[in-house]
């Protein structure tokens, strides 16, 4: 068996690569960081015995899906069973502020990068009637979220793409699961430039929200929400009203 991981070098793709390594999974991780991403390969390769392909890339370049796709395929002697595409980062602040660049990379890699690897590898999980897709959306996927404006909305994007891929896939035999995680303890609030926000759900670690994916993929489920207080908080918000749901979300997020 083989998975693709993309942002496997730290935080939530880091975990996904270790638990399919201890399920015996083959991994070809791809991240910028190449230090970073040899260490835990190497780590992984030590601890579970499985062959781990290191691609060190940027795929916020235009280009990047059909890289990492050629570099999979130079390499690899079987099928891609499991694609994780997990790689991203947050902007957080007014929107009017965001440097261009950023918000290039950011449509880039969420959006572009995202959707190009999902179209190069499904069809032939379709052709096999076998293969899965986890695309690691966000809870802030499920409200648009001021100050996280572009975030949230990439995030949008592919709750909506992986619901309906999914019921395309499905028949075929490839399952397409939208995980949905709140907040988790990485490096992405340092990166994204929040410094300390209160937020109502969850805190998890990535190992909890990996370990709660898989068990859902084991289960066939196309879209999960991972901690029970973040799932209940998303049922809450579907009965409030919008404005009220919007209103405290730019309280709770303002600056
Ligand atoms: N942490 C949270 O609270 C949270 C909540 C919901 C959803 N998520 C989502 O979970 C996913 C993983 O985030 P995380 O929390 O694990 O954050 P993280 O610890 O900052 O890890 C981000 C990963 O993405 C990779 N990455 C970033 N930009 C890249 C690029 N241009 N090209 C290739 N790889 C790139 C990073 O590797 P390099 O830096 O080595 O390239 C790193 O491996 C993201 O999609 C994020 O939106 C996170």
């Amino acid at each position: 068996m083989l998975a693709v991981i993309t942002g496997a070098s730290r935080g939530i793709g880091e975990s996904y690569a270790r638990q399919l390594a201890a399920r015996g999974y083959a991994l070809h991780v791809a991240a910028r960081d190449a230090e970073r991403l040899a260490r835990v390969a190497g780590e992984i390769r030590a601890a579970h015995g499985v062959a781990v392909e290191e691609i060190v890339l940027d795929l916020a370049q235009a280009d990047g899906a059909e890289r990492l796709y050629a570099d999979v395929r130079r390499r690899r002697t079987e099928p891609v069973d499991l694609l994780v595409n997990n790689a991203g980062f947050g902007l957080y602040g007014e929107f009017a502020d965001m440097p261009m660049p950023r918000i290039q990379e950011m449509l880039i890699l969420h959006l572009v990068t995202v959707t190009k690897l999902i179209r190069l590898i499904l069809p032939e999980m379709r052709e096999r009637r076998k293969g899965a897709i986890i695309n690691v959306a966000s809870v802030a996927g499920l409200l648009p979220l001021p100050y996280l404006s572009l975030y949230a909305a990439t995030k949008a994007f592919l709750v909506s793409l992986g619901a309906a891929l999914d019921l395309e896939a499905r028949k075929h035999g490839v399952v397409i699961q939208t995980c949905c995680p709140g907040r988790t303890a990485t490096d992405f609030h340092a990166t994204a430039g929040i410094k300390q926000y209160w937020a109502p759900g969850d805190q998890q670690t990535a190992d909890e929200v990996v370990a709660e994916s898989l068990a859902a993929l084991d289960h066939g489920r196309s879209f999960v929400v991972t901690g029970w207080r973040n799932r209940v908080l998303n049922r809450i918000q579907q009965f409030v009203p919008r404005r009220v749901v919007l209103g405290a979300a730019e309280r709770l997020m303002r600056p």
